[in-house]
C-alpha cells in the first residue's frame, strides 16, 4: 500500500510552537543553533563548522528536497515572534510501510521549556493525519533530555540497537529506538520508575544526614575508586572490578536505565557537604511481581556512621510509596556481617540461605543470604528509625 508520495508543506500550530517551512531570514538563527556543541553531538551529519552557505543551501534546496522525497523539514518557530528556535523533520520515509523517522533540535536559549516536546507532539499528530502509521525515533544512550522528550510525546521505548549510527570519530554508535504508532493514546508514555521528588535535574531523597541523588557522568572518579575495593568487588555480580571506561559509561548512561524502568542508580552523599559517600541501586527486575533488588556500597571513610542504613531506608520508602514496589530484596554473602546488620536495622528479615546462588572468583559459586522487606515491616520500626526513612525533598 502506498500511503503517500509527497507530504504537503504546511504551517502546523502546536502548543506554544509553530512548525513552518524555512525561509531565508532564518539563516543566522540556523547557523547559531547548528554550531551549538550539544546539537552537534547528538544530531548526525551536520557540517562542521556550519556556515551561512550551509544554511542557504538547506533553506533553498535541502529542506524543500526533503518534502519531494517523501519526508518533511520544518523550522520550529516561536509563535509570538515567528523566529526560528529549532528544527524538526521526518527522514528515511518508507511509504510502502507507512513509516518514517523523526528528528529534532532546539536552540540553547529555548531549551528546557517544552519546545521540543510540543514540536514532536505536533509533528507526530500531523504525521498521523498524513496516514503515517509509525514514527521511529533514535536517541543516544547519553541523551537523557531527548529521551524525556520522546516519553513526554508518547513514544515508547522498544530496544537498544547496537552500532546503528555512524559516530563522530568514524566508529558506530548504539541508539535507543523509540516509536509512536498513529493509534497510540495521547499524552506521555508510561514509566515504571518516576523521577525523585524535586524533578529530573535536582530531585533527591534526604533525611537530613544522607542525601541520595541520581548517579551522573561527573561521579565516575569516586564510583570507580569505590568499585576497585576488594570487598566491594567481592560483593559484585560477577565479582570482577570494572574498568574506568565501564564506570564512565555506567555513570553517563544511568539516566537511560532509569527512564527505561530497569534500574535507579543513586549516589549516597553526605547531606551537609555533598561529598560522595557511596552508591545504592534499585534493580527493578520483576515489575509484574512488584519486586525489586537493592544493592549498595560505601567508601571506607564513610563507614560506621549508619549511612548505609539510612540510604537503604530512604530508598525503600521511595520504592514503596512512589514506585509501587511491594517487596524489596537484598542478598549478602554469608560472612558479610556489616551488610546483614544494615539490612536488619533497615527492617529487612532474613528469609533464606541460597546455596551456590552467585558466581564467585575463578569460576566458583558462592552462597547468598536472602533478605526481604515488605511495606509493613517499616511500620514496625521504632519511631526514631521510621523518621529516618521519611521522604522529603531537598
Ligand atoms: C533534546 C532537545 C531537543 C530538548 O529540547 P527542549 O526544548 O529543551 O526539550 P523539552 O523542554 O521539551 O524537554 C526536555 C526535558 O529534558 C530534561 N533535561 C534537560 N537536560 C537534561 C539533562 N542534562 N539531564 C536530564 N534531563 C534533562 C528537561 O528537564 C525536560 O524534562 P521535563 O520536561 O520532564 O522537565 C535539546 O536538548 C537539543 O536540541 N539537544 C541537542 C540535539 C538533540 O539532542 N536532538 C535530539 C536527537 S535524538
Amino acid at each position: 500500500m502506498i500511503a503517500w508520495v509527497e507530504l504537503p508543506q504546511q504551517v502546523i500550530e502546536g502548543r506554544g510552537v509553530r512548525l513552518r517551512p524555512y525561509r531565508r531570514s532564518d539563516a543566522d538563527d540556523l547557523v547559531a543553533g547548528l554550531n551549538d556543541e550539544l546539537t552537534r553531538r547528538f544530531t548526525p551529519g551536520i557540517p562542521n563548522p556550519y556556515t551561512r552557505a550551509d544554511a542557504g543551501w538547506w533553506i533553498d534546496q535541502g529542506a524543500p528536497r526533503a518534502f519531494k522525497t517523501g519526508g518533511a523539514a520544518y523550522a520550529i518557530a516561536d509563535p509570538t515572534t515567528d523566529r526560528l528556535v529549532g528544527g524538526i523533520g521526518l527522514s528515511n520515509p518508507r511509504p510502502d510501510k507507512a513509516l518514517a523517522e523523526i528528528g529534532y533540535w532546539v536552540a540553547p536559549q529555548a531549551r528546557g521549556r517544552g519546545v521540543a516536546t510540543e514540536a514532536v507532539s505536533a509533528l507526530a499528530a500531523w504525521a498521523a493525519e498524513q496516514e503515517i502509521h509509525r514514527l521511529d525515533l533514535y536517541t543516544a544512550l547519553e541523551n537523557v533530555a531527548s529521551q524525556r522528550v520522546a516519553i513526554a510525546a508518547g513514544f515508547r521505548r522498544e530496544a537498544v540497537l547496537r552500532g546503528v549510527m555512524p559516530g563522530r570519530d568514524g566508529g558506530w554508535e548504539d541508539r535507543v529506538l523509540w516509536a509512536r504508532l498513529a493509534g497510540d493514546p495521547p499524552g506521555p508514555s508510561p514509566r515504571l520508575l518516576p523521577d525523585l521528588p524535586g524533578g529530573p535535574l535536582h530531585g533527591a531523597l534526604t533525611d537530613g544526614v544522607v542525601r541520595l541523588r541520581p548517579l551522573r557522568a561527573p561521579d565516575a572518579p569516586e564510583i570507580h575508586a569505590l568499585h576497585q575495593l576488594p570487598e566491594v568487588v567481592a560483593s559484585s555480580v560477577p565479582p570482577v572490578a570494572p574498568d574506568r571506561e565501564e564506570i564512565e559509561l555506567r555513570c553517563a548512561r544511568a539516566g537511560t536505565w532509569w527512564l527505561a524502568g530497569e534500574r535507579a542508580d543513586l549516589v549516597i552523599t553526605d547531606a551537609a557537604t555533598g561529598a560522595v559517600a557511596g552508591d545504592i541501586g534499585l534493580y527493578y527486575q520483576e515489575p509484574k511481581a512488584g519486586q525489586a533488588t537493592v544493592g549498595y556500597a560505601l567508601l571506607p571513610a564513610w563507614r560506621g556512621r549508619g549511612y548505609a542504613t539510612r540510604a537503604v531506608r530512604l530508598l525503600a520508602r521511595w520504592a514503596f510509596d512512589r514506585v509501587g514496589i511491594v517487596r524489596l530484596v537484598a542478598g549478602t554473602s554469608p560472612d558479610n556481617v556489616a551488610s546483614q546488620r544494615v539490612l536488619e536495622r533497615a527492617g529487612f528479615r532474613r528469609e533464606g540461605y541460597l546455596r551456590g546462588r552467585l558466581p564467585g572468583p575463578a569460576g566458583s559459586r558462592v552462597d547468598d543470604v536472602l533478605y526481604a522487606l515488605l511495606p509493613r515491616d517499616l511500620t514496625g520500626l521504632p519511631e526514631t528509625r521510621a523518621q529516618g526513612a521519611r521522604l522529603s525533598t531537598p
